[in-house]
């Protein structure tokens, strides 16, 4: 049975995503662990970072200011438990790599002119990227061999699963319910093709 099968399709539901991740992903991250905690440990970083720049673009955002401040530590908490199990492991953390996953979904971004527009934007392709890392978090906790690994990477399944959802209901806060379901699902559309086209690589985590 490929690890994608047992994905009952329920979580495949709630995730939206429309292509499941190649199942060979876990078996050659399995062999590179120390480079998929550095790379896990810049994605953290990195969604630590987004959430502090929305806040400083848009102070006026009530809900977005005051949902958004926890989870700037809560992600400044996960790098720290990344970086924990990096020197727990006696491994280094290593350099920064480019982000080609992210990089690839910012090219399908509409800039429009209006600011609550692009905020709508920057909220779905944060949604999406806390989506995937779900789901390949998910993968870890189910198939590493590694028994600690596992509980390691289910903790932050959930976590990112509930920013998923933060993430989107702030979109509907800021946009139109139907423009956003709607954008929605050309993202995932979208996402579907950037992971299809992207190379299965062992030392990333998207
Ligand atoms: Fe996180
Ligand atoms: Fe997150």
């Amino acid at each position: 049975m490929k690890p994608t099968d047992k994905i009952p399709e329920e979580h495949k539901h709630v995730l939206g995503l429309r292509l499941p991740s190649d199942p060979r992903w876990v078996n050659l991250a399995e062999l590179s662990i120390e480079d998929i905690l550095s790379d896990h440990a810049y994605c953290e970083q990195k969604a630590a970072l987004s959430c502090i720049s929305l806040i400083q673009a848009y102070p006026e955002c009530y809900e977005l200011v005051r949902e958004l401040s926890p989870v700037v530590i809560e992600e400044w908490g996960h790098f720290r438990a990344v970086l924990a199990e990096i020197d727990k492991r006696g491994f280094q953390l290593g350099r920064q790599r480019k982000d080609e996953y992210v990089n690839e979904l910012k090219k399908f971004e509409i800039k429009p002119g209006g600011r609550m527009e692009r905020l709508v934007e920057r909220l779905i392709i944060f949604a999406l990227i806390e989506a995937r890392s779900c789901e390949r978090f998910r993968l870890l906790s189910l198939f590493i061999q590694d028994e600690s690994l596992r509980a390691f990477y289910h903790k932050f399944m959930v976590a990112e699963a509930g920013h998923y959802r933060l993430l989107l209901d702030l979109a509907n806060i800021y946009g139109n319910a139907e423009q956003v379901a709607q954008r929605w699902q050309q993202y995932l559309d979208y996402e579907a093709g950037v992971m299809a086209n992207l190379e299965v690589r062992s030392d990333r985590i998207h």
